[in-house]
């Protein structure tokens, strides 16, 4: 700068420094997230905030199409809370939206999902985060509890574990599980033995976690039907409601490392 310079100009230079320092704090608050679609096939990925657990939502639709071999990249808040992100197969929103108007995972709203009713119809394989929590950490995993339906992997940008189910798990599915099914006949979804109602009675079952069996200590792994098929498959996911004793279904990164995450529907196997 030169001796000539007017005030005035050093004035608005030294206000652009300040809202220059203003952008970065308010950047390191928030977390870049990636969701890239490696399906050779469009799906419509969908995301959910319980808002009951937390108000911050991250910066991006509801719902959104994505065709093969494309990635959208977006800002959550930093301490984004009971947030999950799933994708929809086969979704035609023009003849029936809402719900049912896609093959599994559609959500009340049509492609955007309502913000307070919107979570996915089973089967759908989830990926969930609470981050920054008062323990100091991001929680995040892989979720087969409701059910798969495509394979998906959440990665990071710090060095913290891996979350995935890289399989298809539909081709090999268990047949009281197998489907729903596309016009072709394939299986695009495997269901949970709870959402495929095996026991005959969700509200007290070994499946579900639920009744007599609402327990850790009352609802073992053991006791869950083809838990097997799924954890043998994609051990590095949450498969059933008692799954942290399996030690490979919860992870955790230090909020302090302010993680990036990608989130790959059909990443490459692993
Ligand atoms: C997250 O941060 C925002 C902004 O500071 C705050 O309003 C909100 O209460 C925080 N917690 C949750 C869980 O949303
Ligand atoms: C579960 O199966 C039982 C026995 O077939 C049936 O009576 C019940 O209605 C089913 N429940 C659901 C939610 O499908």
């Amino acid at each position: 700068m030169s001796l000539t310079t007017p005030p005035e100009f050093t004035m608005i230079s030294i206000g652009s420094v300040v809202l220059l320092l203003l952008g970065a704090a308010a950047k390191s608050s928030a977390r870049t997230f990636t969701v890239y679609n490696g399906c050779p096939f469009t799906i419509w990925p969908a995301m959910f905030t319980d808002l009951n657990a937390g108000t911050a939502v991250p910066n991006h639709a509801t719902g959104w199409q994505a065709n093969a071999y494309t990635s959208v990249s977006f800002t959550v808040p930093d301490n984004w809370t009971a947030g999950r992100i799933w994708a929809r197969r086969n979704c035609n929103f023009a003849t029936n939206p809402g719900p049912n108007s896609c093959l599994d995972g559609g959500c009340n709203g049509g492609l955007q999902c309502d913000p307070h009713t919107g979570t996915g119809v089973p089967p759908a394989s989830l990926a969930e985060w609470s981050l920054s929590t008062a323990d100091g950490n991001d929680y995040y995993d892989v979720s087969l509890v409701d059910g798969y339906n495509l394979p998906i992997a959440i990665t990071n940008n710090v060095g913290c574990p891996l979350a995935n189910c890289p399989v298809d798990l539909g081709p090999n599915c268990p047949t009281p599980l197998k489907g729903p099914f596309d016009s072709t006949g394939f299986p695009v979804g495997c269901k949970s033995a709870c959402d495929a109602n095996l026991s005959g009675n969700p509200s007290n079952s070994p499946n579900c976690c639920s009744g007599s069996h609402n327990t850790p200590a009352t609802c073992p792994s053991s006791g869950v039907q083809y838990y097997s098929y799924f954890k043998q498959n994609c051990p590095r996911s949450y498969v059933y409601a008692y799954d942290e004793s399996s030690g490979t279904a919860l992870w955790t990164c230090p909020a302090s490392k302010k993680a990036d995450y990608t989130l790959t529907f059909c990443p490459p196997p692993s």
